[in-house]
């Protein structure tokens, strides 16, 4: 284990619950009802891709151009919730995780989808916690794509099979697997039983349970 590889949204802080309020408000205008259940599709994947998930829940077409606009409508009421967010609100269980390893000379660093997260990490003060950070902005194709994970290990100089991935989301988790990385889920293993590893919360996490693994 030379490197691990933290998603945000839903690992770090509860930003998958503005996600989820934000997308299940815009879906309600479209007549769809967004269940926590069909919502679990849309954890780690891009914006475009989740709102044409939940098209196809509603078996609605639109065009380029509308896409585009229900699309910033949902980020707009998303950036709403993200202006708002404190330190505080950063996981218990994540700074005693990062330091362990930090420690141990194992390099951090964070991979997420979302082209918000600079702004995420900004309010929470973690701008400079991790060794790399890849976002939404610098991927061609998201997550279940590997492209993301195998960006951070590169940007590290770090080895594919020699990082651990941390996430919260289905995509997540078969990204890392694509990767050729070792995945832990911290979810439910109904979605993510596909890992090395689920636990319900990042608290329970610990540099020994991941060098473990
Ligand atoms: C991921 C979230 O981190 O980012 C997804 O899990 C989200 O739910 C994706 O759709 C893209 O986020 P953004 O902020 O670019 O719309
Ligand atoms: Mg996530």
């Amino acid at each position: 284990m030379k490197a691990v590889i933290f998603d945000l949204d839903g690992v770090l802080v509860d930003t998958a619950k503005y996600h989820y309020l934000a997308w299940k408000k815009l879906a309600a205008e479209l007549g769809v009802n967004l269940t926590e259940k069909e919502n679990e599709r849309l954890k780690g994947v891009s914006r475009m891709d989740s709102l044409k998930i939940i098209l196809s829940l509603g078996g609605l077409t639109f065009s380029e151009a509308e896409m585009n606009r229900l699309a910033d409508r949902k980020n707009s009421w998303f950036v709403e919730y993200i202006d708002q967010m404190k330190p505080e609100e950063i996981f218990d269980g994540v700074f005693p995780l990062l330091n362990a390893l930090r420690e141990a000379g194992v390099s951090i660093a964070l991979a997420s989808s979302s082209k918000n997260a600079a702004a995420v990490l900004k309010n929470l003060l973690l701008e400079n916690t991790f060794d790399t950070v890849v976002d939404g902005t610098m991927i061609k194709e998201s997550k279940p794509d590997p492209e993301i994970f195998l960006k951070a290990a590169d940007n590290l100089g770090v080895a594919p099979n020699e990082c651990i991935v941390v996430e919260d989301a289905e995509a997540g988790v078969e990204a890392a697997r694509r990767a050729g990385m070792k995945a832990v889920g911290i979810g439910h293993t109904e979605q993510l039983g596909e890992a090395e590893l689920v636990v319900d919360h990042i608290s329970k996490l610990s540099y020994n349970r991941l060098k473990s693994l």
